[in-house]
């Protein structure tokens, strides 16, 4: 099997699991235990982008994050020369950023999706709860897409198929024995101020994280290989009690306080050894 070079995430993501992937790294499964990779909450994809599967399914239920990647794949010269209109000043950014989804097309919405993760503030993707993106302006020098990276990442792409949908529609595309499913969710709370759960209007509340356990145990059953990270919490440990559970440092950089920030064990549960 011929080594593919990894490829990064086109875009910033809260919960990004890009600087843990070496540590993760030793729990992959090997790339031909599995012909299928199906990721349910894909954000900034590193894992997907690190392993670039040969096929994949990426669900996520951000439509705008969905978008971007159907654009990316499909529209990508459209996309590039939609860019070069935007301007890197606070006035142009607020006007962008309160402009109507709904009358853009496509490729539009995805080059304002860009512009924003690109220049928003900390590059964070957070909405209220109307669904609107409300970071304020962060960047000051300008961001220009390069070609050669895009290319990469659209050759990626178009080995996914893009579901913009609940994690749940991963059951109607798992083929048991020879899928590899990571899931990686908003993480469930270490404390009840610690949330961090606005990366659409809908919080993932702890009814969500006993679906998604759901999910999971329907996935083993079917003979899945599976890999989900989560919070090192009394209620994670509870829920995937009987599988491998291991425990990883990770560096969590998303926060405003910056004496939250630093190295937190986290957790990754397989349903294999690796
Ligand atoms: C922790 S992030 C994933 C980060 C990703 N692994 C990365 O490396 O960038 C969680 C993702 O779950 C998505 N999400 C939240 N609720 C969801 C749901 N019910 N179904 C599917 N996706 C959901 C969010 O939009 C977000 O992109």
């Amino acid at each position: 099997m011929p080594w593919i070079k990894p490829a990064s995430p086109p875009v910033k993501w809260a919960g990004g699991k890009r600087q843990l992937i070496p540590r993760m790294r030793h729990f992959f499964p090997r790339e031909c235990q599995y012909n299928l990779y199906i990721e349910p909450f894909v954000g900034g994809g590193a894992v997907f982008f690190h392993l670039r599967p040969a096929r994949a399914v990426l669900i996520d239920s951000n439509a705008e994050l969905i978008n971007f990647y159907r654009v990316v794949r499909d529209e990508l010269p459209a996309l590039l020369a939609d860019f070069t209109r935007h301007r890197f000043t606070k006035e142009y950014y607020y006007q962008i950023r309160d402009l109507p989804v709904e009358e853009m097309s496509a490729v539009e919405r995805a080059s304002r999706f860009l512009y924003l993760n690109k220049t928003a503030y900390n590059g964070l993707w957070r909405v209220n709860r109307q669904g609107k993106f409300n970071v304020p302006y962060g960047r000051n020098s300008p961001y220009r897409p390069q070609p050669a990276f895009f290319e990469t990442v659209r050759g990626v792409l178009q080995k996914a198929e893009l579901i913009c949908g609940d994690f749940s529609v991963v059951l109607e595309y798992a083929r048991g024995e020879g899928t590899l499913v990571y899931l990686d969710p908003p993480y469930h709370p270490l404390s009840a101020t610690a949330r961090f759960t606005s990366y659409t209007a809908d919080a993932f509340s702890e009814d969500d994280q006993r679906r998604l356990a759901e999910v999971y145990r329907v996935l083993d059953r079917q003979g899945c290989l599976l890999m989900l990270s989560n919070s090192d919490t009394p209620l994670i440990r509870e829920l995937y009690a009987g599988y491998h559970i291991h425990v990883l440092q990770a560096r969590r950089n998303i926060n405003c306080r910056v004496q939250d920030r630093g190295e937190i064990s986290e957790l990754l549960i397989t349903n294999y050894l690796p």
